[in-house]
């Protein structure tokens, strides 16, 4: 995918152990399309080298403040003008106190200093540097400073310590770089949503439930967290991890995502139902595992309550949005569930355009009428999911 097409990003590293992850993180950004100029402190060096980064990059990898490349001698100014945004990756502690205090005695400190564009810095170090008091006043000043800090993680460190320092993983990095550009629609907002199947137990080892991936959930909770909202995500059992960032709870049956939903849902400003809830559980869930006694068998099932229509019809409803997967008649169907569950907005899908895959096609029904969006990616179908919900949520 092309996140970063268009976009130059100054990779700044400083003297960590963690660098070797950022090399990842290049190679990362470069498949996203990004061009990637590497800026290396003279520390940085002694645990990786400029040939890594050039080689990931095809770009030259600085070092030095007096380096006679750069045009008129001043890449401490010339590489961050048009350049989206500066990252440091690591950011040792000694790096953060230079920051905070606008020290700039080499080339990476005085290009942040000379920055024209946002900056963003992936603490890694020791869980006792980071939890010095010099640490914590350096990093709200940073914070302060409008300057972004992705991390630190927690948990098994270089020295054998365990705690919080750990530079974040490059993956991390890359989706919090990327949660960053996007426009922050929903900041401010509460979102709760549900997604995955449901599992209605039958006895101990046996149930129903539906081929629901919940990617596209998934997909909704992470672009509604790169829009700025506070999300809850309750899921019934699926095999993903969850987006940075968002909380998640996990259920089995429609009757605990009922619960859960009814319990969390104070104070959202919006509910997104994803979840393929059953429609019907076994009347009965046995204690002890049903034997098999070469007989027909028949199950009695009893229809479960729709969550998503008990929730919109609430006095103080939140902005509720609900999805329809249907084998036919999109249009027809989704139209009627949402004039059925009073919502103000159906994403209508058919079920072999995006059930299980990586990419979806849906249409939008709303007040307005039928609203088709191109078959995307699910997580860019959700960020433009996201962006008609904030057209819907701006007083008209
Ligand atoms: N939904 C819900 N609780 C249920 C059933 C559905 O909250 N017990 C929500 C789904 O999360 C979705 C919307 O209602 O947002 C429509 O779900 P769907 O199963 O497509 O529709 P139903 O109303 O159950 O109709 P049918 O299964 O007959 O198509």
């Amino acid at each position: 995918m092309a996140e970063f097409s268009g976009k130059r990003i100054v990779l700044g590293i400083t003297g960590g152990v963690a660098a070797y992850k950022t090399a990842e993180l290049a190679r990362l950004l470069v498949k996203a399309d990004a061009a990637v100029d590497v800026v290396l402190t003279e520390a940085a060096t002694q645990f990786v080298g400029p040939a890594t980064f050039q080689a990931l990059t095809s770009r030259p990898v600085l070092t030095d403040l007096w380096d006679a490349r750069a045009p008129g001698g001043m890449a401490h100014i010339d590489l961050s003008r048009g350049a989206a945004a500066i990252l440091i990756a690591p950011a040792t502690a000694d790096f953060l106190a230079k920051l905070a205090h606008g020290q700039a005695d080499d080339l990476l400190s005085t290009l942040c200093l000379a920055r024209a564009c946002p900056l963003l810095v992936a603490p890694a170090m020791n869980r006792q540097m980071w939890e010095q008091s010099p640490t914590r006043r350096n990093v709200r000043q940073l914070i302060d400073d409008g300057i972004s800090l992705l991390g630190p993680g927690s948990g098994d460190q270089a020295c054998g310590e365990v705690g919080p320092g750990r530079m974040l993983e490059s993956e991390e990095l890359f989706e919090e770089l990327v949660a960053f550009f996007q426009p922050k629609l929903l900041a401010g907002k509460r979102v709760l949503l549900t997604a995955g199947p449901t599992f209605e137990a039958l006895d101990p080892v046996r149930g129903l439930t539906n081929s629901s991936s919940g990617k596209m959930g998934f997909s909704l909770a992470r672009a509604c967290h790169e829009a700025g909202a506070a999300v809850i995500l309750i899921s019934g059992p699926v095999a993903l991890p969850t987006p940075r960032g968002v909380t998640r709870i996990n259920v089995e049956s429609a009757a605990q995502m009922r619960e859960a939903v009814l319990r969390e849902l104070p104070g959202q400003g919006l509910f997104i139902s994803v979840a393929a809830v059953a429609d019907y559980r076994p009347a009965k869930a046995e204690v002890g595992k049903i034997k098999k006694n070469g007989k027909v068998m028949a199950l009695d099932l009893v229809q479960n309550p729709d969550i998503l229509a008990e929730v919109s019809a609430l006095p103080e409803a939140p902005f509720c949005i609900g999805f329809a997967a249907e084998s036919q008649n999109l249009a027809e169907y989704a139209e009627g569930k949402r004039l059925a569950k009073k919502l103000p907005l159906v994403v209508g899908n058919l079920l072999q355009d995006g059930l299980g895959g990586d990419a979806n096609s849906v249409t939008l029904f709303d007040d307005q009428g039928a609203h088709p969006l191109p078959s995307a990616p699910k997580i860019d179908v959700a960020r433009a999911i996201v962006a008609h919900i904030a057209s819907m949520l701006i007083p008209r």
